[in-house]
Formats: C-alpha cells, sequence, structure tokens
C-alpha cells in the first residue's frame, strides 16, 4: 500500500509539472505547440513515459532542446540580437551624452537617473553580445556598425532635460518594440534562454517609461 501511495504521489507530481509547463507555454504564446515529454520513475526504473501533443493552431510544433541550433536558426536569432545590440549601443552613448550635457533645475534628477540608465544599458549590451557569442558568431562591435543598423539616432549635445527625456522615452518605445520582435522569434525557435534575457529587458524598459513619463507630466 505505501507503495502506491509513493508512486501516486510521484506521478501526480510529474503531471503537475508536465500541467504546468503547458500552462507556461499557452499563456505566454497565443499560438502554442511544443512536446512536452514526461517520465515518471520509481526505484530508478522509468514506470510510466508518455509525449503528449499539443497541436497548435498554426499546425506547427515548437521543439524545445537544452542546447544545439542548426546555421539557420542561429543566424535568424543572431540577426534579431544585433539589431537589438545596434540599438541599444546608440541609446547608451545618447544617455552618457545627455549624462553630461543635462542642464536646468532638474539636472541633479537627471544627471542621476541617466547615468542609472546607462549602467544598466552597459549591462545588457554585454549580456546581448556575449549572448551571440554562444551561438558561436560575432556581434556587431564598430561603431560605424551601430550607427548604420540602428533604427535609434543620435542626437546633439545642446538639448533641454525636457528634450532629452522625451528623447529617452522615444528610445524605449524602439528598443521594447525590437526586444519584442526578437523574444518571439526565438520563442518560435524554441530559444527559452534568450526569451527570457529579453523578457527582463522588457519589464526593466517599461518600469523606466512609466517613470519618466511621470516625471514630464505637467
Ligand atoms: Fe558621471
Amino acid at each position: 500500500m505505501d507503495q502506491v501511495f509513493t508512486n501516486l504521489g510521484k506521478t501526480r507530481s510529474i503531471l503537475m509539472t508536465i500541467s504546468f509547463h503547458i500552462k507556461v507555454h499557452l499563456s505566454s504564446r497565443k499560438t502554442t505547440i511544443g512536446i512536452v515529454y514526461g517520465h515518471v520513475y520509481a526505484k530508478d526504473q522509468i514506470i510510466f513515459k508518455d509525449k503528449l501533443n499539443i497541436m497548435s493552431t498554426k499546425s506547427e510544433k515548437r521543439v524545445f532542446k537544452k542546447l544545439g541550433y542548426n546555421k539557420n536558426e542561429s543566424e535568424k536569432i543572431v540577426a534579431s540580437l544585433n539589431q537589438l545590440l545596434a540599438n541599444y549601443h546608440v541609446h547608451y552613448q545618447k544617455l552618457r551624452n545627455f549624462h553630461w550635457n543635462v542642464t536646468g533645475g532638474d539636472f541633479f534628477d537627471l544627471h542621476e537617473k541617466f547615468e542609472e540608465l546607462y549602467t544598466e544599458s552597459f549591462a545588457n549590451i554585454d549580456l546581448i553580445a556575449e549572448r551571440i557569442r554562444v551561438f558561436g558568431m560575432t556581434p556587431y562591435s564598430l561603431m560605424k556598425d551601430y550607427l548604420k543598423y540602428a533604427d535609434i539616432k543620435e542626437v546633439s549635445t545642446d538639448l533641454s532635460s525636457k528634450e532629452m527625456v522625451n528623447e529617452v522615452l522615444k528610445d524605449f518605445q524602439i528598443l521594447v518594440d525590437n526586444m519584442n520582435d526578437c523574444a518571439v522569434k526565438v520563442a518560435d525557435l524554441g530559444d527559452s534562454a534568450t526569451e527570457d534575457m529579453l523578457i527582463a529587458f522588457i519589464k526593466s524598459v517599461e518600469l523606466h517609461h512609466w517613470m519618466l513619463t511621470s516625471f514630464i507630466k505637467d
């Protein structure tokens, strides 16, 4: 009897895990796809092995992989990440520009805020570039490439403090669009690690967007 309860407990636990994974993927993507493998072990032996196929609305399957992407998949992921890298680099340098050159009654608030933002951008840039290296490819590393491929554009050094904040808010919109596009692409390729990284970025940018929007509200 004890053995039965033990097995039931393990089975229920595994099924709950499978259910959890299904819910996560259902809630994270409208077109849920995937293959979920469930394994229940008892006394080091597999007593149950099942494969659940969840058909997507597009009749396609997402295959989840731990490591290893083919060349075509890697190139798609890296192209999207390099676009984000270019945007982030130009954004980063704009924040340094604003940190150094902001003037007026908001100086102390914005001087510090811009530093906080460029410090975060600096860290995120490194994460993106190193994620690209995980795929064995080369991140954009030259200033001319950042300026060439970025949607975010440089501005002059003599903006008012309010103009600077508005520039940063515009940049946030471009970055979040870029991040969301990239997150959808990598998720469709089963690249959960990049998706996770991007979702963290999106959360943070959205928070900064709210705060700066509140700051300049009349
Ligand atoms: Fe400084």
